[in-house]
């Protein structure tokens, strides 16, 4: 049921052309993940240029650091979460997508939260928590909150918590860096969904 209400969806996001991102992609990134098993859902920003090419999302240098954190924090990718974006095409150099792309493209993904209706919803960056929360806040400020938003008909936890393409330029582990406030943030989302 689920599977089938996801790849019509899918089918329909192949030939969208509901916003200019669609002349430029290779190709739709829908999302990655267990939409059977999936616990949380783990919204990003947009494709880049690996996203593009493969049609998954989080497999560049982003998505590898990525993972490296999810391992750490023992949360299975493959089984805990369903990783979409804020858009299903990739902006031209990878700009962050425009207020008019990611309205054009909410529907999709509204559908994919229903679908999945998670109890759990993490906002992996600022772009992602600018889409569902309106108040002007800093993603360093915010992120490791547990915010009680009504997304998809539901009241759902969400978690901001940093773009892992912003630790790429931070190297520390030491207490309170952004790598050690990631991973503390992702133990405390493991600890929601187990
Ligand atoms: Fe359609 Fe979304 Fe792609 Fe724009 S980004 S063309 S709305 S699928
Ligand atoms: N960054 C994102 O926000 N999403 C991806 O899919 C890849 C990199």
């Amino acid at each position: 049921m689920k599977e089938q209400i996801l790849s019509d969806l899918k089918n329909k996001c192949q030939n969208c052309m509901k916003c200019e991102l669609g002349k430029t992609r290779n190709n739709i990134v829908f999302s990655d993940g267990n939409p059977k098993t999936a616990k949380a859902i783990l919204i990003g920003e947009a494709p880049g240029e690996n996203e593009d090419k493969t049609g998954t999302p989080f497999v560049g240098r982003a998505g590898k650091l990525l993972n490296e954190f999810l391992e750490k924090a023992e949360i299975s990718r493959a089984e805990d979460l369903y990783i979409i974006n804020t858009v299903k095409c990739r902006p031209p150099q990878n700009r962050v997508p425009s207020d008019a792309e990611k309205a054009a493209c909410e529907s999709y993904l509204l559908k994919q939260i229903e679908t999945i209706n998670p109890e759990v919803i993490i906002f992996c960056g600022a772009t992602a928590l600018k889409s569902f929360y309106d108040k002007k806040v800093a993603i360093s400020k915010i992120r490791g909150e547990v915010l009680e938003l009504e997304i998809g008909g539901q009241i759902r936890k969400c978690i901001p918590i940093f773009h892992p393409s912003y630790l790429l330029r931070y190297h520390s582990l030491e207490e309170g860096s952004p790598r050690d406030l990631m991973l503390k943030d992702l133990k405390k989302i493991k600890n929601l969904i187990k």
